[in-house]
């Protein structure tokens, strides 16, 4: 099961890189400013915003149950949130120093700040990782459930709230 989902996630991660890098093939010459291919500050910052698309894709079936929007769906919650933390773990790795300035909503205080910024990269790795370990043991639109899910929705919130521009 864990096998499984691991699997799944990271075909879906290679999937977006491939169309990245078809993307990035296809630019106009001068477009990444590398002429046709982008340069590295651009390739880590697209890859950047691939990873919290797919985050954000992932998250947005359980932040539905949490808001009362949808319908709780076990399976369903069970594989987003796997794929969640699993996914919460390579948050920390796209925020290279070479990929502050460009085409980026990343405030300059993601790297100035670094005691702040690692704290909340760890809210996120925590919070997705402790929902995770709850749906394996109790897969149920429970008052535990929410408040584990409300923790997660916090750590988005708290990050781009300090380190993410409007
Ligand atoms: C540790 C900080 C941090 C955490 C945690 C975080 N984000 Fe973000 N997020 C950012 C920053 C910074 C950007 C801007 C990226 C850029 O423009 O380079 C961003 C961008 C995004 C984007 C836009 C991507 C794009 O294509 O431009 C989405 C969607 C998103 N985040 C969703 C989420 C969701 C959902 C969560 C929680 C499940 C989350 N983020 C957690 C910092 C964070």
């Amino acid at each position: 099961m864990k096998f499984r989902s691991a699997w799944s996630t990271c075909a879906l991660m290679m999937g977006a890189t491939l169309a990245l890098s078809a993307a990035a093939q296809n630019a106009p010459a001068g477009g990444g400013g590398g002429g046709g291919r982008a340069n590295p500050a651009e390739q880590a910052i697209e890859y950047r915003k691939a990873l919290f698309t797919v985050l954000a894709r992932n998250w947005a079936p359980i932040a539905g149950v949490m808001q009362g929007r949808a319908e709780y769906n076990a399976a369903a919650v069970a594989k987003n949130a796997d794929r969640v933390a699993m996914l919460a773990g390579i948050v920390g790795e796209v925020f290279p120093e070479t990929s502050k300035d460009g085409n980026t909503k990343a405030k300059p205080e993601a790297w100035t700040d670094k005691a702040g910024f690692a704290k909340a990269v760890k809210d996120m790795e925590d919070s997705s990782a402790a929902l995770a370990a709850l749906v394996k043991k109790d897969n149920t639109n429970s008052a535990a459930f929410k408040a584990a899910a409300t923790k997660v929705a916090d750590s988005c919130k708290g990050c781009h709230d300090g380190y993410r521009a409007k």
